[in-house]
């Protein structure tokens, strides 16, 4: 049985949720690997909209098991509202939800110091989701981190929740002058608010090495953006974990000998939300009219995005990096109306053209453009390959041209309806089951 994995190929937002969403029908499993709550996944049923931070995007298929793996943080907070709000519109949960115990728990001064780091006026500042993700991964790395399985034992909750606050306190008052986040209320309000996720702890690492033992279908659902990794994102404009297919075998815990299929999903155009280097961001007005068709607003923060065209040796990069099989394809409809598109293929630097995405260069790159003729038609109702215009036709073809990659599908709504398989796909995941 195939498994495969799930990572956005530009810097986040592609539309994941909804590529997990509508390639789950077949999971047995899925399991996010890394991030917490910076994630906004939304998936969008029969008209109905859920957002999910942390929870797999997967939770609605109601006998799928969804896990919270080993290299995921999480905000129990927030876990709490994802929860209500499946209960709400009486998703069956049971038992197959489960946390890993090995994931790192998101305590509110990582929140705080998050905010108070990267404040408006900060040198270093980064636009983060404020969520406190940088300072949990950094007391993960320090060693003095909170585990899901240490809110199974009050008492050893406690213990590790006094040095710990002693640590951030001092980052508090000293570095920040605020005021001390004080033990008592912090410990007993978590506490309590840890009781639902408690019971959800478990061994998510065997579940998943059993599901694969036993030939069932798994899906790794990354979140933010190949871009954003820790590692070879554009640092320091990243975020604090393993964005990358490479990301998955820490972060759930299994071999990387089991992976097979690793799908990439990149917007037919580009954005990015938070600071950072952006080669092919458009000029204001023209950057208000493409975030308005396609209303780029974060769905964890709100934030506008910032919007672009297509980079594609961003989107090689992630071809190259993750060995990617395939390139979903999304938000083409919000071209449609465009009398003109335009795709990045190499930038000048320093007089020179260049074809690779090299980070350590990215602000100096200037985009070379080639320009294609607009479809002018509505590509939302179509749901064949033949079915789309001739010139979005052209579009895609010239985007698996230049990013060295066959597109597997192409969405063109955010329904789970809204999606077209393309002629070149060959994923082993969408033969049938
Ligand atoms: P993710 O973080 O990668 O899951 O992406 P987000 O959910 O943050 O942002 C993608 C947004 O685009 C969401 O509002 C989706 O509902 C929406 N979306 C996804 N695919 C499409 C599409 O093909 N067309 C349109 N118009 N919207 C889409
Ligand atoms: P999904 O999974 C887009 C960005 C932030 C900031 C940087 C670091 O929905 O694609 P962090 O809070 O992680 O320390 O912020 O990363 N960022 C995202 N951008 N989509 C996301 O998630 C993101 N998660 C983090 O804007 O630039
Ligand atoms: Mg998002």
């Amino acid at each position: 049985m195939p498994n495969l994995t799930i990572v956005g190929a530009q810097w986040g937002d592609e539309g994941k949720g909804k590529a997990v969403d509508y390639l789950a029908g077949s999971a047995d499993l899925v399991a996010r690997f890394q991030g917490g709550p910076n994630a906004g996944h939304t998936v969008r049923v029969d008209r109905n909209t859920f957002t999910f931070h942390q929870i797999p995007s997967a939770i609605l298929y109601p006998k799928t098991t969804c896990i919270v793996g080993c290299g995921c943080v999480v905000d129990p907070y927030v876990f709490e509202h994802e929860l209500a709000v499946l209960r709400k519109k009486k998703v069956p949960l049971g038992q197959r939800l489960v946390v890993d115990r090995r994931a790192h728990m998101i305590l509110p001064y990582h929140r705080q110091l998050d905010q108070l780091r990267d404040d408006q006026s900060a040198k270093q500042r980064i636009g983060t989701t404020g969520r406190g993700i940088g300072p949990a991964y950094a007391d993960k790395v320090n060693r003095t981190g909170i585990r899901a399985g240490d809110l199974l034992s009050e008492e050893a909750f406690n213990d590790k929740l006094k040095h710990n606050l002693a640590a951030a306190n001092f980052l508090l008052m000293d570095r920040y002058k605020a005021e001390p986040i004080p033990f008592k209320a912090t410990a007993h309000d978590y506490w309590q608010a840890t009781r639902r996720i408690a019971k959800m702890v478990g061994d998510g690492s065997r579940t998943i090495e059993d599901a694969l033992r036993r030939g069932k279908r798994v899906l790794f659902e990354g979140a933010q953006g190949m871009h954003l990794d820790i590692d070879l994102g554009t640092y320091p404009y990243v975020t604090s974990s393993s964005t990358w297919a490479g990301g998955v075998a820490p972060g759930t815990g299994i071999s990387p000998v089991w992976l097979e299929e690793v799908v990439g999903i990149a917007k037919a155009y580009t954005t990015r939300v938070g600071l950072g280097p952006f080669p092919t961001e458009m000029n204001e007005a023209d950057a208000t009219h493409l975030r308005e068709l396609g209303n780029e607003y974060g769905a964890t923060t709100g934030r506008p995005r910032r919007c672009g065209w297509f980079d594609a040796p961003v989107v090689r990069a992630s071809v190259r990096h993750n060995r990617l099989q395939a390139l979903i394809i999304t938000k083409l409809d919000v071209l449609d109306s465009l009398d003109e598109v335009k795709v990045c293929h190499a930038y000048r630097l320093r007089g020179r053209e260049v074809g690779d995405f090299d980070p350590f260069h990215a602000v100096e790159y200037e985009p070379v453009y080639e320009t294609m003729p607009g479809w002018r038609q509505k590509t939302s109702g179509c749901r064949t390959f033949s079915g789309l215009p001739v010139r979005a036709r052209r579009y895609l073809a010239r985007l698996e041209d230049v990013c060295d990659c066959p597109i597997a599908l192409v969405s063109v709504g955010s329904e789970r309806s809204q999606t077209i398989p393309f002629k070149s796909n060959k994923l082993r995941w969408l033969r049938a089951p």
